[in-house]
């Protein structure tokens, strides 16, 4: 089963199994991580699972929808470059060994 690594704001890392076409925002929260809420399950409405995918991997994913997009701009925290919506990152295979950072805070 794939393996995704969620790096804490203080840099605890924390590296779970996500079966494939699950969602990082739900393994996430499967396995008690802290720092993804995900408070609309999922629906693109909230913002609470913003993350940071490290350095090499963003292009290995589909790209952002308009939607996440538009939803990313209510994030809490800071909006960079590799900012995703972790409830819209479907776990593929290929993504095994993904890195994300969660931001300090979700609201
Ligand atoms: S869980 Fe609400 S947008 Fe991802």
């Amino acid at each position: 089963m794939p393996q995704v690594t969620y790096v804490a704001h203080g840099g605890a890392r924390q590296t779970v199994d996500v079966p494939v076409g699950e969602n990082v925002m739900r393994g996430a929260l499967y396995n008690g991580i802290d720092g993804i809420v995900g408070e609309c399950g999922g629906g693109l409405a909230c913002a609470t699972c913003h993350c940071y995918v490290e350095d090499g991997w963003a292009g290995k994913l589909a790209p952002p929808s308009e939607a996440e997009l538009q939803m990313l701009e209510s994030a809490t925290c800071e909006v960079k470059p590799n900012s995703r919506l972790s409830c819209q990152i479907a776990m593929t295979a290929a993504l095994d060994g993904l890195v994300v950072d969660l931001p300090e805070a979700q609201y």
